[in-house]
């Protein structure tokens, strides 16, 4: 009789156990210490590679290592296919030069979101949550070329959204450069819009507050470093300074939440202290830079990473880390470097996918792992040829000729291949030639000057690639015994719930 009364109760426990896991899974997750650790950190999804890794791939890796959400600055159709029924939220772009027919009328823009967003939500199952309008439109480098179409074509996304029925679930927004804002005293506090763009951003403030939209603003701290050798170092990062910058009561250690904290003293000042702000971009390249370096970028990124999962806020804003999205996820070997070499190695992962460094995304996740199922061309490369003589007129030509096309930016000083002897920086500049024009037959040529090996010529940090075959990938990941044991172990993380019914189940058996 006891014994089934404690078993009756048990059972009792039990149903009640999986009512309320059904009505509210979050409910139960108290019982299951760091059961919580969702990753909070989006990813920014660039595609300006001469050999994009194809995005069933990224998908994967996104999915493989906890990610919930990601920004793509344009509606790739691939990316967006594959993003469907994956479970990520996504954050899709309108380009800069789409803002003119955007804003010229509601049809374009209309078309738009019929195209790229209504098809994708109800045929692909994507979740779209965010259209971000333009991308830092109001940069000063610009000199005003998007001024006058952004405002209108933020108007005309926004109204296409509400006749799509769409409203409600995608918030649109605008996401700028940390420059639309300044401070005269170079205090938080004296926070305010730019001048010449001050009136403009105050109408588009307020449009995105009455549609119950955030803004998104773009902070590097690294950039603030690259510029200004005077730069305290430690202040672009989140392990304290000597010297803090005080304002008022507060005191500010890293410039990443006193420059957020100056955006959030011009809105307050604005009579908008409530609007949301999403941190779009923010992170530390690997390359092209002396402070452009794998240790930098993981102190960094990791710094950053501590704070989201302690739930720390900015000194204006305390309670809530802002909704951040790193850049970035892939390396991108075709962007420009007009902003500097390091513009292509931002990201947290290699062209290929492979890990640069060991970075925390959550309390309940150790490790970053990489891309899987990644197909790569020949092991082949091409080096200056050994009979070449290195004072030939024409090896400097050539290696101009491959630098010009294809990505030498881990040649320059302070960076990962600036190591190598004269030969080694011309074979370097073959390969990275060679590798973006997909091993081509004749790509490795050079007027007789190289030969193609296949012994890797990487030596130390200076990685000779091979490129990534784009054609032949896997669309499904394997279903070996390993992978499927691991998809188990990653439902009980999913369901902490169900960790407690297996267990009282047992418990249940044993009495
Ligand atoms: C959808 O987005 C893509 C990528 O930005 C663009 O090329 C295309 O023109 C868009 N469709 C419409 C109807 O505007
Ligand atoms: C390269 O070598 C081949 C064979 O030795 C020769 O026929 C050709 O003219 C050479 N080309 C150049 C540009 O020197």
């Amino acid at each position: 009789m006891g014994i089934r009364r404690r078993r009756l109760s048990l059972l009792l426990l039990l149903l009640l156990l999986l009512c309320c896991s059904c009505r509210d899974p979050a409910a139960v997750t108290w019982l299951i210490p760091g059961a919580d650790g969702a990753v909070q950190v989006g990813f920014n999804w660039g595609v300006k590679a001469f050999h994009p890794l194809p995005p069933d791939v990224v998908v994967r890796l996104l999915r493989d290592n906890g990610v919930t959400k990601v920004k793509l600055f344009e509606a790739e159709p691939q990316a967006l296919r594959a993003l469907g029924k994956s479970g990520i939220q996504v954050m899709v772009g309108v380009p800069n030069d789409l803002l003119q027919p955007m804003a010229s009328s509601v049809s374009s823009a209309v078309n738009w979101v019929v195209q790229n967003v209504s098809s994708y939500i109800s045929k692909h199952g994507v979740d779209i949550r965010y259209v971000a309008v333009g991308n830092e439109p109001f940069l000063t480098t610009y000199k005003g070329m998007y001024q006058e179409t952004t405002f209108p074509a933020l108007q005309n996304i926004q109204a296409a959204l509400i006749k799509a029925g769409l409203s409600r679930q995608v918030k649109v927004t605008v996401p700028l450069n940390a420059d639309v804002y300044q401070s005269e005293s170079g205090l938080p506090s004296g926070g305010d819009f730019r001048p010449d763009i001050r009136p403009l951003m105050l109408s588009i403030v307020r449009f995105l507050l009455d549609n119950g939209a955030p803004l998104t603003i773009n902070i590097y701290p690294f950039l603030s470093l690259y510029a200004d050798p005077n730069f305290p170092l430690d202040y672009a990062f989140f392990d304290g300074v000597s010297s803090p910058v005080v304002d008022g009561s507060v005191q500010y250690t890293n410039v990443f939440e006193a420059n957020y904290d100056t955006l959030i003293w011009a809105l307050e000042k604005n009579g908008f202290s409530t609007l949301p702000v999403i941190v779009g971009e923010i992170g530390w390249p690997t390359d092209g830079d002396s402070h452009g370096t794998v240790e930098n970028a993981r102190r960094f990124n990791q710094g950053l990473m501590n704070r989201i999962m302690r739930g720390q806020g900015t000194p204006k804003r305390p309670s809530t880390p802002p909704d951040t999205y790193l850049f970035g996820l892939l390396d991108e070997d075709a962007k420009s470097i007009d902003p500097g070499d390091f513009e292509r190695h931002w990201g947290v992962f290699y062209y290929d996918g492979r890990l640069k460094y060991q970075l925390k995304l959550d309390a309940g996740r150790d490790q970053l792992v990489p891309a899987r199922g990644v197909r790569y061309m020949r092991n082949q490369w091409c080096v200056l040829s050994p009979a070449a003589s290195i004072d030939n007129p024409e090896v400097s030509m050539s290696m101009d000729y491959a630098c010009g096309f294809a990505d030498c930016t881990s040649l320059g000083s302070g960076s990962s291949c600036n190591g190598l002897d004269a030969r080694g920086k011309i074979s370097y500049a073959f390969n990275q030639y060679y590798q973006a024009a997909s091993q081509a037959i004749g790509a490795c040529n050079f007027q007789n000057l190289s030969v193609s090996t296949t012994a890797d010529p990487s030596q130390g940090q200076c990685l000779f690639q091979i490129a990534i075959d784009t054609g032949t990938h896997e669309s499904a990941p394997s279903s070996s015994g390993a992978s499927r044991s691991s998809s188990t172990a990653l439902f009980f993380q999913a369901h902490p719930a169900a960790v407690l019914v297996a267990s009282l189940l047992s418990l249940l058996l044993l009495t």
